[in-house]
Formats: structure tokens, C-alpha cells, sequence
């Protein structure tokens, strides 16, 4: 298994192009199922999540070409309606195929996804969605089975009592098809979500109140294939900007808007990191690694994304004072902890908070990837630490962030990826 070798102390100092998002490239391509035309995905990252959901989709039947930063997805003949559990167990997002399929198709078979690394993730909001456009769900040998009414599934009033990302997806990409209009309540607000509902009605859906909570969607009989940029990766960015700051340096994310960022901007310029939008995306510095501790909630959207919180916890480890963090959106997403801790930060658990002490400085150590975010605070509690860093497992790196090596190198980060045996 590959490992990374960081030295940390250098200021990163340069520019980063930051990559369309894995979190929207993944509903988009599920949505190429929703129609017999090709669907054109640019800004396409290149990942292991990515290449995944190729595979879910090439098995049921959709013929993928790709280029470079680029999928051209024709779902023209499906012939097989089911994804496997060896594929959905890998990643849990494949079970996005499941409102395209029973609403083109009137049915389909999708491996219960198994368990997770950062806790149970249930997906009974992914089936009560479906359930209220009329579908019927049964669970049997590892499998959900979704079946749609004779005459398809039909527009309803669907009502989230907590915000789901992928279930909104679900549900938004079942009602494009659906008869008649459904009107969706506590929609998420994730840039993400409104990135695929821009791209259905691109491909003929009726899609209004995108941004908002509150998605009104008129069915239609079909829809047709369509262009589609994937938005910038709000996390890749959050990321390297935590990176930029824990070293001191100053560095230009580009293509890439602040609207994006939600609380993460607030918290990051309340820890005294400057963010400043400029033409070509935001120029992100942090004088002398000067940090003030803030403390912070992870929210749906526009909160503070659950999905940055590991990276915060690693750049509030140097921060002058103290900092706590709190969990709201997944249990035991805290793997990160005692890594970090072998580093020499300084953090204590009380159930969904960690509260962090900001130290003088933090070590280079053996650690050990354990998801994706976690791998990412580690590369940003080692960039700042003294001494050098041997990350394992980085294949956790290889789901969400395309070239990190090159990307960190090319601002003057001392990295390097050693091939494992
Ligand atoms: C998506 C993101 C993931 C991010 C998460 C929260 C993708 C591919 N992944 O995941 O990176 O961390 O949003 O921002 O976009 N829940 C239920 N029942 C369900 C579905 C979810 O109880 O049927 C719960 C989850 O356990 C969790 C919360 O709802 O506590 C939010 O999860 P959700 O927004 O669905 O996350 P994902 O779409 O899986």
C-alpha cells in the first residue's frame, strides 16, 4: 500500500486549481440513467469514487467514454437494472442509481450498502422518497427492490424530517420522470444538490425553487442528453486552505467562488485566515501562521461542512487558545483523533465535541489514514509539523483529492509518494 512522506515547515506558496466536485460528479452521472441521449460531464475529476461509479454504471448497461476531464454517458439500452453489492460496498454514494433507474425504468435491485466507517449511515430517507412517488420497497437477500406503479411512479408532496444530500438527489432525479408535480420539503441546500438540478433541467426536467429548501418539480415523459460543468470542489478548496493557513503561506485557489464555502469562509477569517475573492477564484494567506481558536458546529449547508471538520481540527490544533468542535451530521467521525494526537496535538473527546488546545507545535510521526477527511487533516497536521510525516493508506486520498502531490509540490510542499509493496 502506498504511503506519503511529508517534511513539514514549508510555507505553501503558489497557486491551486481546484477540480470539479466528486460529490456532484457522482449524482450527475447517475442521472445520465434518466435518458437514452448522451449526457456530457466536464470538470470532471479524476478519481477512485469516480471510476467506481463508471464501473456501477457500465454493469447496468451505460456506455461511458472518457477524456480528459471528461464523461460522455449514453444510457441508450439497459438491459440489467441491478448493482451489486461488490460495487456499492466499495462506495455507499452508488446507491444514487436507484430513483434514475425505478423512474425510467419501472424497477430496480441496489445492494444494501453495508456498514461504514463513519457510522451506521442509514438510507430509510432514500426509500421513504420513493415510497411517496409510489414506489414499492422491499428488502430481501442484501437488496433493496424498488418497484414502480404500472403507469410509473407519480408526483407527491415529499416531506425530509432531517436534510439529506443523497436522498434529495434520489428524490429530485425520481420526480424529473414522475407523473404529475411533487413538491419537496427540507431539500439540502449543498451546492451540490442545486449543481445536479441546474443540469436536469439542461436536460428537459421542470425543476423550480433551486437553492432552496422547497423544490416544486413538474414530471415530464422524458428527458433528453445535455452538456453539464461540475461545480468546483467546495471541499478540495476548504482543504488546501486550511493547508495555505496552518503554514503560514499564501496561496490562490482557483476557479473557484466564495458562495461556495458557506460558514466555512466565517470560521476560517474568524481564525485569522484572510480570504480574498480575486478574478481568477480566492486568494487564501495566513501571515506568520498567526491562528485564533474558533469553535464550531458541523451543519447541513450553509453550515459548516461535516466534511471539514477532521482538516479544522488539524489547523486548530496550532491555534492560540482553544477550540471546540462538534459533531452533528455523522457518528464516530473522530478516527483522526488519536492520529493527530501522535502528533503531539492536543485534543479531548466529550461524545459529539473535541475540544482542542492549541499547541506551540506538532510532530512528525508514522499515522495512519483511516477515511478520506481524516487522510486530509493528517496532510495538513504534517505540512505545519516538525520533522517528517509517513502517512499510510493513502489510498482514503485517492476517493476526493485528484494530484495531491503534484498540487502541495507545486506550492513548495516537501511530499512524496512512495510506492508500498
Ligand atoms: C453526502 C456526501 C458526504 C457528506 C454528507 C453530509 C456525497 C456523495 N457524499 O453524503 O461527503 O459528508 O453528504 O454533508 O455527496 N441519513 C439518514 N437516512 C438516510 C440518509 C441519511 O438518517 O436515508 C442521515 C445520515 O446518517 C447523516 C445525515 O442524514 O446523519 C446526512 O447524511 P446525507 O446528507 O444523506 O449524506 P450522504 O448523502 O450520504
Amino acid at each position: 500500500m502506498d504511503r506519503l512522506r511529508i517534511a513539514g515547515g514549508a510555507a505553501l506558496d503558489g497557486e491551486i486549481p481546484i477540480g470539479g466536485a466528486k460529490n456532484a460528479a457522482l449524482p450527475l452521472m447517475a442521472a445520465s440513467l434518466l435518458t437514452a441521449e448522451p449526457l456530457e460531464l466536464t470538470n470532471v475529476p479524476r478519481l477512485r469514487d469516480i471510476a467506481t461509479l463508471i464501473r456501477v454504471l457500465e454493469q447496468h448497461g451505460v456506455e461511458v467514454e472518457s477524456g480528459a476531464g471528461t464523461l460522455r454517458l449514453t444510457a441508450a439500452d439497459i438491459p440489467n437494472t441491478m448493482a451489486p453489492y461488490d460495487l456499492v460496498r466499495q462506495m455507499r454514494a452508488s446507491v444514487l442509481v436507484l430513483g434514475p433507474l425505478v423512474a425510467r425504468f419501472g424497477n430496480a435491485a441496489v445492494s444494501l450498502p453495508g456498514g461504514c466507517a463513519i457510522g451506521s449511515r442509514p438510507i430509510d430517507l432514500h426509500l421513504m422518497a420513493l415510497e411517496q412517488l409510489g414506489a414499492e420497497i422491499s428488502l430481501g437477500r442484501g437488496y433493496i427492490h424498488a418497484e414502480a406503479p404500472p403507469g410509473g411512479l407519480v408526483g407527491n408532496r415529499i416531506i425530509f424530517p432531517k436534510v439529506s444530500v443523497g436522498a434529495s438527489e434520489n428524490a429530485i432525479m425520481a420526480a424529473a420522470l414522475a407523473r404529475g408535480t411533487t413538491a419537496i420539503e427540507n431539500a439540502a441546500l449543498e451546492p451540490e444538490v442545486a449543481d445536479l438540478a441546474h443540469c436536469l433541467n439542461a436536460m428537459g426536467a421542470r425543476i423550480e425553487g433551486i437553492g432552496s429548501e422547497r423544490l416544486v418539480i413538474e414530471g415530464v415523459d422524458e428527458l433528453h442528453g445535455a452538456q453539464h460543468r461540475v461545480v468546483a470542489d467546495r471541499i478540495e478548496a476548504g482543504t488546501y486552505a486550511m493547508a495555505a493557513a496552518i503554514t503560514g503561506g499564501s496561496v490562490t485557489l482557483q476557479n473557484v467562488g466564495e458562495d461556495l464555502f458557506g460558514a466555512a469562509a466565517a470560521a476560517l477569517r474568524e481564525a485569522g485566515v484572510a480570504l480574498e475573492p480575486n478574478g481568477a477564484g480566492i486568494r487564501v494567506s495566513c501571515a506568520d501562521g498567526d491562528l485564533t481558536g474558533v469553535d464550531v458546529i458541523t451543519d447541513p449547508f450553509p453550515g459548516f461542512p461535516t466534511d471539514l471538520q477532521a482538516q479544522f481540527m488539524a489547523l486548530m490544533s496550532k491555534a492560540g487558545g482553544a477550540s471546540m468542535i462538534t459533531e452533528t451530521i455523522f457518528e464516530n467521525r473522530y478516527m483522526h483523533v488519536p492520529e493527530l494526537k501522535r502528533m503531539g496535538a492536543n485534543v479531548n473527546l466529550h461524545g459529539a465535541s473535541a475540544m482542542v488546545r492549541g499547541v506551540e507545535k506538532l510532530y512528525g510521526a508514522e499515522v495512519m489514514a483511516t477515511d478520506l477527511r481524516a487522510s486530509s487533516s493528517l496532510v495538513i497536521a504534517a505540512l505545519a509539523a516538525e520533522g517528517e510525516t509517513t502517512i499510510n493508506r493513502v489510498y482514503h486520498l485517492d476517493r476526493g483529492y485528484e494530484r495531491l502531490v503534484e498540487k502541495l509540490t507545486g506550492c513548495g510542499a516537501r511530499v512524496e509518494r512512495i510506492a508500498g509493496s
